[in-house]
């Protein structure tokens, strides 16, 4: 522990940071600090104990599109490592831990008629094991790892899914509910509705541009609120948890301050985050109007006689809208929104008025499309705050890739810089943040990158079977901030 602490004086006072308490760089009481991972990025065993195939076991197998053509089979290996794993959250102090369930380890086939015992197991040991170390488990239902069979029947396309969802949601909500008191039920819908509309993207990668992103995006939110209602009917009396869903969001700033600018950065907001956040924590219980306004009228001039954005029913409108308990934020990134030259401009999305763009000061990560910004992660909780009544906010990932080396000094600020950012929406702007979650525990595969690039406060080592897990700079600075309840600033 020695050790810890002259570490993180070095580090901090390199930069000439002083350790003085001031109220803005401390967090309020109750606030919830902890660090994710995911299954299929994490877990390896893809064919273990009896799981079933999911879409990235397909996807990484088969398709072209991973750059360093890995797969997530062994991964950092949590399905044997686990234990190692809730060591480092023990070392970093942290509240709780986010982790996802893998759907075809606990249902190998999507559907109810078998329950893999061991798949159960695996994750009751990680629980009680958190549990035993006073980490609350905070648990992804679905992060992007569909049942293959299920995506045999058109997965997220198929409205049908929302049903199986339900289903596999009361299997975990009565096998885990006892003890798991923090529910995510989807991670991030936008990336995989893209899934279902560009083959390069995310698993299924199907060929479907301009339709299947918005069919994916309608099942989603409808299976996000027929979960939250099943627990509402019939969990929430016994069991007493929270559910929600985790959105992705990027802060889009105006290049210039001309109303065309303003418009379409305001356009892409409403289509990016607002598309999936105004159903369910809007008043109407339906996307935003300058989608649906959109849409409609670019399907219409296309010829179509009905929009490509499917409608919600009326008794849809009512389960979705108001299906939340609080609101789960990704933030990375931010990047600049300008309207589009009539002449010249080729648009990123057809249906969006709006060309994207970089910070050209922005310090880079190893993905190219983070630019890291950290004041744009206080200003998308303004304006989250502003369009949702100031609903709870969970800050579900935020984090730092670089090359995977342990003296990870620019993670460290990229840490310290949001936290603040964050902070300063708490205390000066009244946000009503209540958790924060660094993305990630581990170095894990990143879908099509890889393992070319890491997010991890812990290297991931096979060469020595003994130390797997591996902490960086980081971790200990993290370990700092869970303990003082205030940023080293
Ligand atoms: C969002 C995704 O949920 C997660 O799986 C991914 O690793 C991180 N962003 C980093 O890109």
């Amino acid at each position: 522990m020695k050790r810890f602490w002259v570490y993180i004086n070095l580090i901090t006072s390199a930069w000439g940071i002083s350790h003085h308490n001031v109220s803005n760089h401390t967090f309020p009481t109750d606030f919830m600090i902890g660090i994710a991972t995911s299954a299929y990025q994490t877990e390896g065993g893809w064919n273990e104990s009896g799981k079933g195939v999911n879409i990235w076991d397909t996807f990484s197998h088969e398709s072209p599109w991973i750059v360093d053509r890995s797969t997530g089979d062994i991964a950092a290996d949590s399905y044997h490592l686990y234990r190692q794993d809730v060591e480092a959250l023990v070392q970093l102090g942290v509240d709780f831990y986010q982790f996802s369930i893998s759907w075809s380890r606990i249902l190998p086939t999507g559907f109810v008629n078998e329950v893999n015992q061991a798949g159960v197991d695996y994750y009751n040991n990680l629980i009680n094991e958190l549990l035993k170390n006073h980490i609350e488990p905070m648990v992804v239902m679905y992060h992007w790892d569909l049942p293959q069979q299920l995506q045999d029947l058109g997965g997220w396309a198929n409205p049908v899914m929302a049903d199986y969802f339900q289903d596999y949601a009361r299997v975990l909500f009565s096998m885990f509910g006892d003890r798991v008191k923090w529910w995510i039920t989807i991670s991030d819908p936008h990336s995989i509705s893209y899934g279902y509309s560009e083959p390069q993207s995310y698993a299924p990668g199907v060929n479907a541009s301009g339709v299947g992103y918005y069919l994916a995006a309608y099942t989603l939110i409808t299976s996000h609120a027929n979960v939250y209602r099943l627990y509402e009917q019939e969990f929430r009396s016994k069991q007493r948890g929270k559910v929600g869903i985790t959105l992705n969001g990027e802060w889009y700033e105006p290049k210039t301050d001309s109303q065309e600018d303003k418009q379409a950065t305001e356009m892409a907001m409403q289509f990016v985050l607002g598309l999936f956040a105004n159903p369910i924590y809007g008043l109407k219980g339906d996307y935003p109007d300058v989608v649906k306004n959109q849409v409609n009228r670019i399907s219409a001039a296309e010829g179509y006689h009905r929009s490509r954005l499917r409608k919600f029913s009326p008794d849809e409108i009512a389960t979705v809208k108001g299906a939340y308990d609080f609101f789960g934020l990704n933030y990375y990134t931010s990047r600049t929104t300008r309207a589009p030259k009539p002449t010249t401009d080729v648009k990123n999305n057809p249906d969006i008025n709006v060309i994207f763009g970089d910070f050209s000061n922005a310090t880079k990560s190893a993905v190219p499309y983070y630019e890291v910004v950290p004041w744009g992660l206080r200003k998308i909780l303004n304006w989250i705050k502003k369009e949702y009544k100031n609903v709870p906010v969970v800050i579900t990932e935020n984090g730092f890739s670089d090359d995977g080396k342990v003296n990870d000094t620019e993670r460290t600020k990229y840490l310290v810089s949001h936290m603040s950012e964050m902070l300063k929406a708490v205390h000066e702007d009244g946000c009503n943040v209540i958790a924060y979650t660094y993305w990630s525990l581990l170095d894990s595969f990143e879908w099509n990158l890889g393992y070319t690039v890491t997010f991890g406060m812990y290297q991931v080592n096979y060469s020595n079977p003994n130390i797997t897990r591996i902490p960086k700079s980081s971790a200990y600075v993290f370990s700092e901030i869970t303990r003082n309840r205030n940023l080293p600033l």
